[in-house]
């Protein structure tokens, strides 16, 4: 399975804030935004990792992850060169998916919950056709909308719709067979000119190959899209590590759970960190492993 996280996109509803800085490299309270859905690819066991970013932030988010190695994953890049959309993803990383699967996550998309990424390991094992997930959320006419009959099956799926036929929003993380590759190459551009992430999920739904999970309540799945969000989202992640005392989405603790790098290995990356609370957290986990 490959993973690739889209971060690319003009940013435009947060201007000022992406002139100069790549949307994905904003803050969310102690990180930058890429580093959340980074670890949701890698608690899923996905360590070949595909980012996909503007041609003038490439070497911003090199600078940040490098090749992965030093977290025990391998992290490549692509560049897109206008925001064609979502499912223009497909098209760029053709020859890096080969005749693999892919699990596709919108760089601005972050996660929180227990227990939700258990059901999604099992589908990323075996997936068959495409995996998408339902959400309640008070806008849906700012999403992904799935309806759904009384027995939960996919009646429907529409952009942005302007009369919403549910509240259950698309999340941005798609888990596909291989032959997404193949249909992101049959579509046109939608009416805001856009390769939609939608038309994708409408084939596989054509073809009786859609699943959409639904994401339970107890999970959070945060807004970044504008600056009240970004700054909700921040303050939401604040709470939870200040109360905690744990760090949401430290991709280093998480390569080490993960058994991608070993005690040494997390050891050095601490050593080498400038001094600071995200040195003097790795510092204290360090020590609870340990003992
Ligand atoms: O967040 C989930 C929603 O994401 C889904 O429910 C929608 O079906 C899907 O279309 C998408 O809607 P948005 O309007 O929120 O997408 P947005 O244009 O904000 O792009 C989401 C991320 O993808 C953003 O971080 C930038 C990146 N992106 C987007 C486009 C269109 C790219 O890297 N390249 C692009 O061409």
């Amino acid at each position: 399975m490959k993973g690739i996280i889209l971060a690319a996109g003009r940013g435009s509803r947060l201007y000022p804030l992406t002139k100069v800085v790549n949307k994905q490299l904003l803050q969310i309270y102690d990180k930058p935004m890429i580093y959340y859905p980074l670890s949701t690819l890698m608690l899923l066991n996905i360590k070949d990792i595909l980012i996909i970013t503007n041609p003038k932030d490439l070497d911003s988010f090199k600078i940040l992850l490098g090749n992965g190695s030093r977290i025990g994953i391998k992290i490549s890049y692509a560049t897109q060169d206008s925001p064609k959309g979502i499912a223009d993803a497909f098209n760029i990383a053709d020859n890096y998916i080969g005749d693999d699967n892919v699990t596709l996550i919108l760089g601005d998309n972050i996660f929180y919950g227990h227990g939700f990424l258990d059901p999604i390991r099992k589908i990323i094992k075996n997936p068959i056709g495409a995996t998408v997930f339902g959400y309640p959320v008070n806008d849906p006419e700012r999403y992904g909308v799935v309806e759904f009959d009384s027995n939960y099956n996919v009646l429907s799926i529409e952009e942005k719709p302007i009369k919403p036929k549910s509240n259950y929003a698309v999340p941005g993380i798609y888990i596909y067979d291989n032959k997404v590759v193949n249909y992101a190459k049959t579509l046109n551009p939608s009416k805001r000119g856009e390769l939609e992430i939608t038309d994708i999920n409408k084939i596989y739904l054509n073809n009786g190959k859609l699943k959409v999970n639904l994401l339970g309540r107890g999970v959070a799945w945060l807004d970044t899209g504008k600056p009240n969000s970004l700054f909700e989202a921040s303050t939401f992640i604040s709470y939870i590590e200040a109360r905690q005392g744990l760090k949401i989405s430290c991709i280093e603790e998480v390569a080490y759970n993960m058994g991608y790098i070993s005690k040494q290995e997390l050891k050095k990356i601490v050593d080498r960190l400038p001094d600071g609370s995200y040195k003097d957290y790795l510092f204290s986990f360090l020590i609870s492993i340990n003992s």
